[in-house]
């Protein structure tokens, strides 16, 4: 709980200081005693109700505690104490939009307080509204800059908006480089939109190759925020609008003067679409861009390879474990499995196939798919089809994060589709897979031989 009980002294009598001095000493029976005295004598006492409310809560009786506590509020006299909380056991009993506005009314009557405003944060992230919990938290940190508590509930915040791969996206120099070589080439004088600005690296990089204006749109209206005083930090806010918006919202006329040149966008997932790439490109094509607009990259396929090896193997399933058989628990595993596969001793079955490609300058994207055919190398037991993704950023740049490639260090972590059972493969052999997209994954699985 956020409060204690509030020192009203001015309203208390000498029973009411006793019950105080019961409820501090956590002598709980004796104060409760004093507290129904107090009340029996007048049920809307809100400074007993309050105590009798508290009295509850620490005993771990949050129910029979909301009522006393929803009296003391009721009266025009209730403290800011009293909201705060009433809000705590509301929140323990899960009615969270009541605790929220219970909060407000404990920050109306005490704008100075850090804890109510700590709490209401924290209900809001619980809410999944991020931009009111960061509001509330960097409202506490403002007014006690070392709140412990504020300070780990903002991070947790930011960590649901800017996840931890962000930091190694931006630390990743093959991407990085990759981009910047294809960007160097194509703006110089040209107008260019980014969606996807992040801290704003791709942008800058944009500005600094000479564009001739740089229009970035970022969904996430913080990210959009730091990202703009990272710009003008470097000096590029004459050069550079940073747009708060998600590109689909954007309207040329109003959000950006003309239509742009070139697109560079880097909102790509492990497996390329999860980030509504299609939607957005697409969007982009009608409403945004030239019709002979370039785009970095101009395209993007899912690539892979059959994939076998123990450490593989033990990754993917269960068989014989301690002398146990487990192997009925495949059932549940997973047809796709998200994991770097850097530094894993795995063996590639197959040559690397193209399993799906996109031609970003084209205007549609339907879902659909196709029958690839994997020609088998080598000879062992096969899990899966391992895939990563290449990047023509244009004609003379490519990024991939194929495992033990150059991109080795990728940020981006490699996906395994799995087969239902592993299958025992000899070379010369050739299996077929089916790869298809519905537009926000991918996915790839075994055909009968
Ligand atoms: C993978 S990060 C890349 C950031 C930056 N471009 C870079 O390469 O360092 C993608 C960012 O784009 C934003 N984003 C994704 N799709 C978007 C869209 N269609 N419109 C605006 N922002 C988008 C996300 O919120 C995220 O901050």
């Amino acid at each position: 709980m956020g409060g204690e009980y509030a020192d009203a002294a001015a309203r208390m009598s000498a029973e009411h200081l006793r019950a105080k001095q019961f409820y501090e000493a956590g002598r709980f029976d004796e104060a409760a005693r004093e507290c129904r005295t107090l009340l029996a004598r007048d049920p809307h006492d809100s400074e007993a109700n309050h105590l009798m409310g508290l009295v509850f809560y620490r005993q771990g009786q949050s129910q029979a505690a909301l009522p006393f506590l929803q009296r003391a509020v009721a009266s025009g006299r209730a403290s800011a104490r009293a909201f705060s909380n009433l809000g705590a056991v509301l929140s323990e009993l899960g009615d969270l939009d009541q605790a929220i506005s219970a909060y407000h009314r404990a920050i109306d009557l005490d704008p100075a307080n850090p804890w109510p405003l700590n709490n209401l944060g924290v209900l809001y992230r619980t809410r999944g509204k991020t931009d009111a919990a960061i509001d509330a938290l960097r409202r506490a940190l403002s007014i006690k800059p070392d709140l412990a508590d504020a300070q780990v509930n903002l991070r947790l915040v930011y960590s649901t908006i800017v996840p931890q791969w962000h930091f190694a996206m931006l630390n990743d120099s093959a991407r990085n480089d990759a981009y910047e070589a294809a960007i160097r080439r194509a703006v110089p004088g040209k107008r260019v939109l980014e969606i996807g600005t992040g801290a704003g690296l791709l942008a800058m990089m944009a500005a600094r190759a000479g564009a001739a204006i740089v229009d970035s749109c970022e969904a996430v209206g913080v990210i959009a925020r730091e990202a703009a005083s990272i710009v003008a930090r470097n000096g590029f806010a004459d050069r550079i609008k940073i747009i708060p918006k998600h590109s689909t919202g954007i309207v040329v006329g109003r959000d950006m003067a003309a239509r742009a040149d070139i697109l560079i966008t880097e909102t790509f997932s492990s497996n390329l679409l999860d980030e509504a790439i299609l939607p957005a490109v697409e969007h982009a094509h009608r409403h945004l861009l030239t019709d002979r607009a370039t785009l970095i990259p101009r395209a993007a396929s899912a690539m892979g390879f059959l994939i076998g090896g123990e450490a593989v193997g033990g990754m993917l399933s269960a068989g014989r474990i301690k002398g146990f058989d487990l192997s009925s628990f495949n059932e549940f595993a997973p047809p796709r499995l998200v994991v770097p596969l850097d530094g894993v001793a795995f063996a590639a079955l197959s040559p690397d196939v193209e399993l799906l490609r996109f031609d970003l300058t084209e205007t549609e994207f339907r879902m659909g798919g196709h029958e690839v055919a994997l020609p088998v190398t080598g000879t062992g037991l096969c899990y899966g089809v391992a895939q990563w993704i290449r990047l023509d950023l244009d004609d003379a740049v490519q990024y991939s994060n194929r495992p033990g490639g150059p991109g080795g260090g990728s940020h981006w972590p490699n996906i395994i589709y799995r087969f239902p059972m592993p299958l025992i493969v000899s070379a010369g052999e050739t299996l077929r897979v089916f790869a298809r997209h519905d537009r926000a994954e991918i996915n790839v699985n075994l055909l009968a031989p």
